[in-house]
C-alpha cells in the first residue's frame, strides 16, 4: 500500500514544479501544500527561482520564514499569477470542501486573486458528493455566533464549534481572531446553491464550501499522478 505522506508529497512537488520565476503565487495551508512550500524553498535555493509569495496562514508563513520564501502581505496584494493548496474534499466538478486547519477563510480570499487555482492532494481527498466525509468548516465572528448557529441550523446542518487543538484549551480560534465551527449537512446535493445560502449569513465570514474555484487538480495516486 502506498504511504500516504509519499502521495502528498509527489502531488506537492509536482505543483511547484509547475511555477516559474517572476511569478507572484498564493501558498495554501495544510500538510500537502507544506510539500509544495518545502520544494519552492529548495528551487529558491538551488535554482535561483524568483517569486513573490502571500500565505493563507501563521503556519504557511513560518515555514516560508525558515525557507526563505519572500513573502508580501495579503493586505498589499491585489492579483497572484497562480494559487496552490489542499483540499479535504473534491468532487468530479472540481468543488471543494476546505478548512480541517482553519485557514478557510484567507485561502478562499487567496483562491479568488489568482488567474489559476491549483489543487493538490492524495486520492483519498476524491468523493463523488461534497460532505461524504467531512462536514463543511464556518469562520464565525464570536459576536455572532448564536445568530450564525439559529441560520446554518435551519439550513438543515448540525452545527459544533470547534473545540481542542492541540496545545491550547477552549475554543479553536482562527489566524484572525474568529471562532471556528463544523457544519454538518451530510451529502450536499446542490453544493452551488448551499454556496450562495451560506454567503447571505450576516457573521458568517468564511465557509469551507470553494465551488467553482479550482482550475486543476493534481491527484497523487498509486499508480501515479492523474490531473484533470
Ligand atoms: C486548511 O484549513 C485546509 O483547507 C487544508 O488545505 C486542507 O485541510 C488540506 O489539508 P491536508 O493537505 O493536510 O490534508
Amino acid at each position: 500500500m502506498a504511504d500516504l505522506n509519499e502521495l502528498k508529497k509527489n502531488a506537492g512537488i509536482l505543483a511547484a514544479n509547475k511555477i516559474e520565476s517572476g511569478m507572484t503565487v498564493g501558498l495554501g495551508t495544510g500538510s500537502t501544500a507544506a510539500y509544495m512550500v518545502a520544494r519552492l524553498g529548495e528551487r529558491i535555493q538551488t535554482e535561483g527561482l524568483k517569486i513573490q509569495a502571500v500565505s493563507t496562514s501563521w503556519s504557511t508563513t513560518i515555514q516560508c520564514r525558515q525557507l526563505g520564501i519572500p513573502l508580501m502581505d495579503l493586505g498589499d496584494a491585489e492579483h497572484l499569477d497562480i494559487a496552490i493548496d489542499g483540499a479535504d474534499e473534491i468532487d468530479p466538478q472540481k468543488n471543494l470542501i476546505k478548512g480541517r486547519g482553519a485557514a478557510h477563510l484567507l485561502e478562499k480570499i487567496v483562491a479568488s486573486m489568482a488567474d489559476h487555482y491549483i489543487i493538490i492532494a492524495d486520492d483519498g481527498k476524491k468523493v463523488k458528493q461534497l460532505g461524504e466525509k467531512f462536514a463543511v468548516p464556518l469562520e464565525i465572528l464570536p459576536n455572532a455566533i448564536a445568530s450564525v448557529t439559529y441560520k446554518v441550523h435551519k439550513l438543515g446542518a448540525d452545527l459544533q464549534i470547534r473545540m481542542g487543538a492541540p496545545g491550547k484549551d477552549g475554543p479553536v480560534i482562527s489566524d484572525s481572531g474568529n471562532l471556528i465551527a463544523d457544519a454538518k449537512f451530510g451529502t450536499i446535493n446542490d453544493p452551488e446553491k448551499l454556496d450562495s445560502e451560506l454567503n447571505k449569513i450576516p457573521g458568517l465570514l468564511g465557509h469551507g464550501l470553494f465551488i467553482g474555484m479550482a482550475n486543476k487538480v493534481i491527484l497523487a495516486t498509486p499508480n501515479g499522478i492523474e490531473e484533470w
